[in-house]
């Protein structure tokens, strides 16, 4: 039960206007991974980034770079998000008929394959391509913004998940996104989750903080 807890700070909350620089100090802050949020404007109603900013970041860090792809379609898009540098490419099982498809897209272009689901929809939606993916990434606010609360009813999911993927045996990492601080980061691990992502809760009190916030997390 004791499972290394990896923080993967979102980036739509650092300041736009200095991202290189944001994503050097949350590495040299300790973050394991940095997670980009991908904003269609059509999937969810904000529009963030594309694949050349992915690119532009890339030489900025060596971690992780771990990309949620708010689009639809998103199968179109794969190849761009693959070439800028991507590492883990995380698409919206709502966001297409396919999911099987594109699932078979992202490992065919070598990277590692995630699958996310909005907070209406079950866990029972991943029955059939679990075990072809490296991440499942429950979303515990409606996607589209940061700042939000988190949903409580995304906890029972998580565990939910978990079990499936013990029973599984195989290393799928279980990733939340949507309101995590210090005060849901211990329960949803507790629920079973290992990777957290955090915006607000990484990025407030500027860079001076970003090592203490990371290890607060880490530590809940
Ligand atoms: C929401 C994004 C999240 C968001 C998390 O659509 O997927 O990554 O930025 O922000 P916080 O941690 O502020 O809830
Ligand atoms: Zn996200």
């Amino acid at each position: 039960m004791n499972r290394p807890v990896l923080i993967s700070p979102s980036i739509l909350s650092a300041d736009f206007a200095r991202l290189g620089e944001e994503v050097r100090a949350i590495d040299a802050a300790g973050a394991d991974w940095v997670h980009v949020d991908v904003m269609d404007g059509h999937f969810v109603p904000n529009i963030t980034i594309g694949p050349m900013v992915v690119k532009a970041l890339r030489p900025h860090t060596q971690k992780v770079m771990d990309v949620h792809l708010m689009i639809t379609p998103v199968d179109p898009m794969l190849d761009a998000f693959a070439e800028a540098g991507s590492d883990i490419i995380t698409v919206h099982q709502e966001a297409g008929p396919h999911l099987h498809r594109t699932i078979q897209r992202i490992k065919a272009l070598g990277k590692k394959a995630g699958v996310s689901l909005n907070p209406s929809t079950p866990a029972k939606m991943l029955d059939y391509v679990l075990e072809e993916i490296d991440l499942v990434l429950v979303m515990s606010v409606n996607p589209g913004f940061g700042g939000q609360s988190f949903i409580e009813s995304q906890l029972r999911k998580i565990e939910a998940i978990r079990k499936s993927i013990d029973k599984l045996g195989k290393p799928i990492h279980l990733q939340v996104d949507g309101g995590v601080d210090l005060t849901t980061a211990p329960r949803v691990i507790a629920a079973g989750a290992d990777v957290l992502v955090a915006g607000t809760a990484t990025f407030r009190g500027g860079p001076s903080a970003y090592a203490d916030n990371i290890r607060g997390l880490r530590g809940a």
